[in-house]
């Protein structure tokens, strides 16, 4: 059993990449086939062994509250239309216990993660991120929590990207590399391009120890006018030991449309109702697009 009981789920973005499909819904409810993405997230938690979550939501957002309580009235409807594998779905999503707290202004990811300070306590803690889904049979969370247990000190997921793609995300500079395991002089948040130490990438994954608090309590402004939760890191490097770990498995980036779409396909594939008819429209789809550009 590992050590790390706690995570967070920061959900309070705007998700204006998906306008207008965000405009009166939360980004985290969009559906991946047929379950919001934040219910991924939350399975990739509750499959590492979490007992606790805290979600960090904002103003808009309660459909993500709705969607982990009991409904009464669709479990009756249900039952009287003897759906009952639908019953059992709709029930394993009600039972875990999942807690909320909002954050009033949208001041960046580090000040979610402030938001959450109480919830935490003086114990190491987890972050998940929603616009990053990781598919192993290994979770992604599982596997810093494992690092975690033998170093006792905060490990922050990472994985190689293109060069091209740094300045999106926050990038570490690695010191020391023990198989997929890197000591880290530095973290910077979003460099400009052209200037990022590494192509090692953070997706989304951490796990922090509760002396990050210190450093996110200065609330200092970072990359994009936010706080960041990279820069309280970066911090948190020079007193403690942080290491990154490059997570194993598939990272789908559905924050952004195309990598939405991906991941929906993907995803959809692997389903036994929906595999073959998938296939053989997108053959069509595939022949369509040749002639159209064989014509062109
Ligand atoms: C956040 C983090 C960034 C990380 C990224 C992963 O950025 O600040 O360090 O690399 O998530 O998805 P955001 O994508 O919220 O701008």
């Amino acid at each position: 059993m590992s050590l790390i009981k706690k995570a967070i789920i920061p959900a309070a973005g705007l998700g204006t990449r998906f306008l207008p499909a965000t405009k009166a819904m939360p980004k985290e409810m969009l559906p991946i086939v047929d379950r919001p993405t934040i219910e991924y997230i939350v399975d990739e938690a509750i499959n590492s062994g979490i007992e606790d979550i805290i979600i960090v939501t904002g103003k808009g957002k309660r459909a993500i509250e709705d969607h982990f309580d009991k409904s009464f009235e669709l479990e009756e409807n249900l039952i009287k239309k003897e759906k009952f594998a639908m019953l059992e779905e709709i029930r394993k999503t009600a039972k875990i216990d999942i807690h909320y707290i909002r954050q009033k202004e949208p001041r960046g990811l580090g000040h979610a993660i402030w938001c959450a300070r109480k919830f935490i306590g003086d114990e190491p803690f987890a972050v998940l991120l929603g616009d990053d889904i990781i598919r192993n049979d290994k979770p992604g969370l599982s596997q810093l929590m494992q690092e975690y247990d033998q170093t006792n000190s905060s490990v922050i997921g990472v994985k190689k990207v293109p060069d091209e793609e740094t300045h999106r995300y926050g990038i570490i500079d690695p010191l020391e590399k023990f198989g997929k395991l890197y000591q880290v002089r530095s973290f910077v948040e979003k460099p400009e391009q052209g200037t990022a130490p590494s192509n090692l990438a953070i997706i989304g994954r951490y796990i922090l120890t509760p002396e990050i608090f210190n450093f996110l309590d200065a609330q200092k402004i970072g990359a994009g006018g936010e706080i960041q939760l990279t820069d309280a890191i970066q911090e948190l490097n020079r007193i403690q030991r942080v290491f990154a770990l490059e997570i194993e498995g598939n990272r789908y980036d559905v924050g952004e449309k195309l990598g939405f779409i991906e991941t929906t396909l993907e995803i959809a594939l692997e389903r036994d109702d929906l595999r073959e008819p998938l296939i053989s429209y997108l053959d069509q789809l595939h022949e369509k697009n040749s002639n159209r550009s064989e014509n062109r």
